[in-house]
């Protein structure tokens, strides 16, 4: 295991005490949060169900017993557990290098308590060194495109992949996010978008980030 698979490990081992018995839990997607349900083979017991947001964690949820529900089903999510690509110190994040950043803003927004897990190296003093996913019908991607240019971006097609909802992704580099809520609320008024992979009006309620000297929580 290289260091940063080991970091982001002891970041998931930190949010194993946000389980709470009996209940639902929320769960992300991504390799930080593979570690997280590669724990939760020992708390099985515990959990009454998962909702998921990606067809690949509920492939592993469901690989280790643990029953899969559609969010719809979920009157009550207490935590949801996901990583992210990066995080400022507001907790405002960075979603979306697996593409899953619909249904993890949907579970997260349905949720009482976000915990977002994560190794250092994802924490930042501003939004946007990580290109910002946004994922668009497949009609509007030249659209959206030329409209994300316009805000000084600059898009670029992630060719050869397909969301779990059968849409397409614009990975946007060159952005200095200094207004998270503002610029995710203009990316998303653009029509042809899903969504796009700022998290910023619901940010994260908890960030356990594993670092060099040990585990702080935000
Ligand atoms: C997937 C995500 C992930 O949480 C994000 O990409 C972080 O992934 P990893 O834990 O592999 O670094 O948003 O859509």
């Amino acid at each position: 295991m290289d260091r940063q698979t080991e970091l982001k490990m002891e970041a998931a081992k930190a949010a194993l005490k946000y389980i709470q018995d009996d209940e639902i839990i929320g769960i992300g997607t991504g390799s930080t949060v593979n570690c997280f349900i590669e724990l939760l083979k020992e708390h099985t017991h515990r959990i009454k169900a998962a909702v998921s947001s990606s067809v690949a964690s509920t492939e592993r949820l469901k690989a280790i017993g643990i029953e899969v529900i559609d969010l719809n089903d979920a009157h009550d999510i207490p935590v949801y557990v996901d990583g992210a690509d990066e995080s400022n110190h507001q907790l405002q994040l960075i979603k979306g290098g697996g593409g899953a950043l619909s249904r993890e803003k949907i579970i997260a927004a349905a949720a009482q308590k976000f915990v977002c897990i994560a190794d250092e190296s994802k924490y930042v003093e501003t939004l946007g060194e990580f290109p910002l996913p946004i994922e668009v019908l497949p009609m509007a991607r030249s659209y959206v495109a030329r409209q994300i240019v316009k805000l000084g971006g600059d898009p670029c097609y992630r060719t050869g992949f397909v969301t779990d909802n059968g849409n397409v992704i614009l990975d946007v580099h060159s952005l200095e996010i200094t207004q998270p809520k503002i610029l995710e609320a203009e990316i998303n008024q653009i029509t042809g978008v899903v969504t796009n992979g700022l998290f910023a009006q619901r940010p994260a309620d908890h960030l356990i980030l594993a670092t060099e000297n040990g585990i702080k929580e935000f």
